[in-house]
């Protein structure tokens, strides 16, 4: 482990030297794990500060991008879907769900697949998504490999809460959880935020770390002895989640395309959602704050919305592919959030509004390091309804009105 003093020049060089401020008030355990942390923290993801304002002049020329439609999935289907069991059946299809967010919006402290979103019975977030794999493991009398990613501040209460509820029923041997990175958070003026007079604030570095991690848990090259060849990755918050969706990896396969990402046709043109397209050529996703009124507006021939088609956080990667680019960089967002922190008289604060940033990595980047990527379009009112409020627009309660209306018994 680090010395003091060498933890001292590492600071100086970041101009985050405070975050020693009470290391002689501390005793021997707490200062050992406060050089621990500041030797395990890579204060370089710092740097990103300074061109925070850039990420969106950096980006190419945008262009639609066609997908495979509801039309054309309903007249395919048979053939997609033949394809798909195929490959599940042949274990080439392993899942990965994104569960280290820390769910701030929601409010509950605990993992948010742990919300309970029943009504009259108990019904868990993580149940639901486990339920929905459920019908595709009957469907194709097989077992998929699903790989949970936490962060260290939620993995225990979600591993436990797992053995907990015997994993729902769901065979344990094929469920692999794996630990996300952190990231410092810091305040508005670029200084690390302290919990406590011994830990530094920190937080999950965002979905697009899942393939790093995967791989430094040493699970990438588990699945790969499987004979995993696709990886489906999909978000913790979307309870009509369909996950190995075998007309969507059969749709991929069959299109010869290295990746797919499961979109939903936007409700008006001014959703708040990321739109699948082109950028300079490569599939990519432009967030709705960075589009233009013309691409918002822009329509096809036949009246279409041209930039039509949003992301819902279910994507399908190539293991191969991903082997190629996992060791490129990701673009670091940096990103203003309510963090809570200890002040200068040592009292811990909870902020109401956004005091400061984080940085994250985001899995929407990766679509970018591939060469194509098939939009494929679902029903929105089947497979969509995350839960990011308590209540109004993608909340428990939205959520709840849609599950009642695919018959799940709240
Ligand atoms: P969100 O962007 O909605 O973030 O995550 P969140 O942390 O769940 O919620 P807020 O913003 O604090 O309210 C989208 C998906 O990415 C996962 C989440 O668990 C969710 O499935 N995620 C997010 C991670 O796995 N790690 C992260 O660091 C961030």
């Amino acid at each position: 482990m680090i010395t003091y003093n060498e933890a001292k020049s590492i600071l100086s060089e970041y101009k985050q030297e405070h975050l020693l401020r009470y290391y002689d008030e501390l005793n021997d355990n707490e200062r050992a794990d406060l050089l621990s942390q500041i030797e395990n923290i890579d204060f370089s993801i710092l740097n990103n500060l300074e061109n925070k304002s850039d990420t969106s002049s950096k980006r190419g020329k945008f262009e639609p991008l066609d997908a495979v439609t509801i039309a054309d999935i309903e007249k395919n289907s048979a053939i997609y879907r033949n394809t798909g069991i195929e490959a599940i059946k042949a274990n080439k299809v392993a899942a990965v769900l994104l569960a280290g967010g820390q769910g701030t919006r929601l409010g509950s402290d605990k993992p948010k697949g742990m919300y309970n979103i029943g009504i009259t019975k108990e019904l868990f977030i993580f149940e639901c998504l486990i339920n929905n794999l459920m019908k595709v493991v009957h469907e194709a009398d097989t077992w998929i490999h699903l790989c949970v990613m936490t962060s260290e501040k939620n993995n225990e209460d979600t591993v436990n809460f797992f053995k907990e509820k015997n994993f729902f029923g769901y065979n344990s041997d094929y469920v692999h959880f794996f630990i996300q990175e952190m990231a410092p958070s810091v305040d508005f003026s670029g200084k690390i935020f302290m919990e406590s007079k011994s830990k530094i604030s920190s937080s999950p570095n965002g979905n697009g770390g899942w393939y790093t991690s995967l791989e430094r848990a040493g699970l990438m090259s588990e699945l790969k002895t499987y004979g995993v060849e696709w990886i489906n990755v999909f978000a913790v918050d979307n309870v009509l989640q369909q996950i190995a969706d075998p007309c969507f990896i059969g749709a991929v396969i069959n299109s010869g395309s290295q990746s797919g990402g499961k979109v939903v046709a936007k409700a008006d043109p001014e959703e708040r959602v990321g739109v699948l397209c082109l950028e300079d050529g490569m599939p990519s996703i432009v967030e709705y704050y960075e589009m233009t009124d013309e691409m918002i507006t822009l329509r096809t021939d036949d009246g279409e919305l041209a930039y039509k088609y949003g992301v819902i956080l279910n994507y399908l990667f190539s293991l191969s592919k991903l082997e190629e680019i996992g060791s490129l960089a990701m673009p670091v967002h940096v990103v203003d959030k309510k963090i809570p922190y200890m002040d200068e008289n040592g009292n811990f604060i909870k902020p109401d509004k956004p005091n400061g940033h984080k940085f994250e990595t985001l899995v929407l980047d990766m679509v970018h390091m591939h060469d194509t990527c098939i939009p494929y379009e679902v029903v929105r009112n089947k497979e969509f309804a995350p839960i990011k409020n308590p209540d109004g627009i993608d909340s428990v309660v939205s959520a709840r009105k849609l599950l009642e209306e695919n018959d799940v018994v709240l």
